[in-house]
């Protein structure tokens, strides 16, 4: 997956939301739309916890770049 560069902005739409599949959102819309936006915001500390200790998704961790890239977009103020 290519990711932007220190430096470059990085947005919801562009970068985050690519990062979660389908499944990853069918499987946890009882809770929150991984697709949204306002939805990610809203939880965005439980996601990327549940992301870095490997709980989620238990069928194929992120490698710590994703999870990362995450982090980075969450110390930018989540941006769209
Ligand atoms: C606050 C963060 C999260 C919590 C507390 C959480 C909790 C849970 C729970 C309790 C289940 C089981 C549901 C059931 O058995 O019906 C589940 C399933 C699942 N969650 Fe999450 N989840 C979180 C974040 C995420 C994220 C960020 C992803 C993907 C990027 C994800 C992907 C999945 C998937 C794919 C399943 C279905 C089981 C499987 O992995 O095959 N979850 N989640």
């Amino acid at each position: 997956m290519t990711q932007p560069g220190r430096g470059t902005p990085i947005g919801f739409e562009q970068d985050i939301r690519p990062m979660f599949r389908t499944k990853d959102r069918e499987s946890m819309l009882k809770a929150f739309d991984l697709f949204d936006h306002a939805d990610v915001v809203k939880h965005a500390d439980a996601i990327v916890g549940a992301l870095r200790s490997g709980q989620m998704p238990c069928d194929d961790p992120w490698p710590a770049a994703q999870v990362d890239l995450l982090q980075r977009w969450i110390d930018a103020g989540k941006p769209a």
